[in-house]
């Protein structure tokens, strides 16, 4: 019964948990990240009302999402460097393309993944990923380093946020009717992690253009 394989699927429409789906693949993961970061450094970005973000973030593929004083956009170039932003590893885009396929969603192509680095306190409010032009495609959000807690909410901000639990590995992909669905992370807590430190590493892939 898919029921027993992928409970919160049915608990949570339009989300399915792929626990350890990325497990296998994390080190070699985290490998590009470090490979990305040294080309287009992880850094603060502000949001459009001049407020640091409490998380770091780069980004990989054939452009990159960035926020300053103009709003929030995709570009592809990264503003930090005037270079265009690293090219998506191969293992980046097949990890994403398994991930959505196990989510419902064959043939995901991503064009760029943001990456997301969360030092203990860090968080990301309750936002919804309507920066990009094509709403059929899902998001695949991989989870590496230090555990956190996911916040799922609704179609409306004020729709009360499920609280789910994610560690080094986990895979998330939603879409469908819930595409544009609210979400955030709680702030992170203290630890270290063998993969990344005393960090948790988001990798979500997107098709933006
Ligand atoms: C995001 O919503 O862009 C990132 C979510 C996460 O870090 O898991
Ligand atoms: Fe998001």
């Amino acid at each position: 019964m898919p029921g027993d394989l992928f409970p919160e699927t049915l608990a949570h429409p339009g989300l399915t948990i792929l626990p350890g789906f990325a497990g296998e693949a994390a080190p070699a993961l985290m490998a590009a990240v470090r490979e990305i970061a040294a080309h287009a450094p992880f850094r603060r970005m502000k949001t459009p009302g001049g407020k640091e973000m409490s998380a770091a973030m780069t980004n990989c593929g054939a452009v990159g999402w960035v926020s300053d004083a103009k709003g929030y956009r995709y570009q592809a170039s990264d503003p930090y460097t005037g270079l265009p932003w690293p090219m998506m590893p191969v293992i980046f885009r097949d990890l994403a393309q398994r991930a959505a396929q196990a989510g419902g969603f064959a043939g995901f192509a991503p064009d760029v993944a943001l990456i997301n680095r969360y030092e203990p306190g860090a968080k990301m409010s309750l936002h919804q990923d309507v920066d990009e032009q094509d709403f059929s495609a899902p998001i695949v959000s991989v989870s590496l380093g230090l555990p956190a807690m996911f916040l799922w909410g609704g179609a409306k901000r004020t729709d009360k946020a499920a609280r789910i639990a994610l560690a080094s590995g986990d895979v998330l992909v939603w879409g469908g009717p819930a595409r544009r669905h609210f979400h955030g992370i709680a702030p992170v807590k203290a630890g270290t992690h063998p993969l990344t430190g005393a960090a948790r590493v988001n990798l979500t892939f997107r098709l933006a253009m």
